[in-house]
């Protein structure tokens, strides 16, 4: 059974998709990170203007060689966003989702095109989502909580920017498929959202039509 979780920066997807996975018992694969490993390598080499760069870094993407910690910050999400939107970037890192998607009992994949390009044929699909500005204001608790300065506009700003990046690219962009579920979790804690998960999931399994 594949479970696809799409949904914008901070929307609580991730949270969403580790629980389903620890719930069901299924595999988790938290799809950003394939694409902030290649962001971070091309950072580090100074090249992300360079097309060749980024295609060449999803082409050799090693996971091993990218610790999650490496991964978090914010410039590392800015530039996933820009290598993202080149299609063989996207193209170089399919088989590896493709092959995750087959995990036997299950897996659980979360990302921005996994129920319209790369699993199209999941059981269930969840489109998670929440208002820009509450998507902020977590990350500043996030940040904040972490000991970093933050500048509360400046955040609003990339997340608005990331949204505009990731919705707007010709390929694979961040839309809701027709046939997922939207949950949006603008007005719950992450508790009450995973519960939601879980029934959405339950009435799709149980071939309801979820509420
Ligand atoms: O989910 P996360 O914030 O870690 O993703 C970082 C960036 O990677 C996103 O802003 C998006 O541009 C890109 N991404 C993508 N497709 C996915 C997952 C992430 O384009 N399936």
């Amino acid at each position: 059974m594949i479970i696809a979780i799409d949904g914008p920066a901070a929307s609580g997807k991730g949270t969403i998709a580790k629980r389903l996975a620890a719930h069901y018992g299924f595999r988790h694969l938290d799809s950003g990170l394939l694409y902030r490993g290649v962001g971070l390598a091309v950072l580090q080499t100074g090249k992300l203007d360079d097309p060749a760069a980024a295609i060449a870094a999803a082409r050799s993407y090693d996971p091993a060689r990218y610790p999650e910690d490496d991964l978090k910050s914010d410039d590392v999400a800015k530039a996933a966003s820009i290598v993202a939107a080149i299609p063989a970037v996207r193209e170089a890192l399919i088989a590896l989702q493709h092959d995750f998607a087959r995990s036997k009992p299950g897996a659980v994949i979360d990302g921005r095109d996994i129920g319209t390009v790369i699993a199209p044929h999941a059981e269930v699909k969840i489109f998670v989502t929440a208002t820009a500005e509450e998507r902020a204001r977590r990350r500043i608790l996030e940040l904040r909580g972490r000991g970093e300065t933050v500048d509360d506009a400046a955040v609003l700003a990339d997340i608005k920017a990331r949204d505009e990046r990731d919705m707007n690219r010709p390929v694979a962009p961040l839309r809701q498929a027709d046939d997922a579920v939207l949950l949006d979790t603008t007005h719950l804690a992450i508790s009450p959202a995973v519960q939601a998960a879980i029934d959405i999931v339950e009435a799709v399994r149980a071939g309801r039509r979820p509420a």
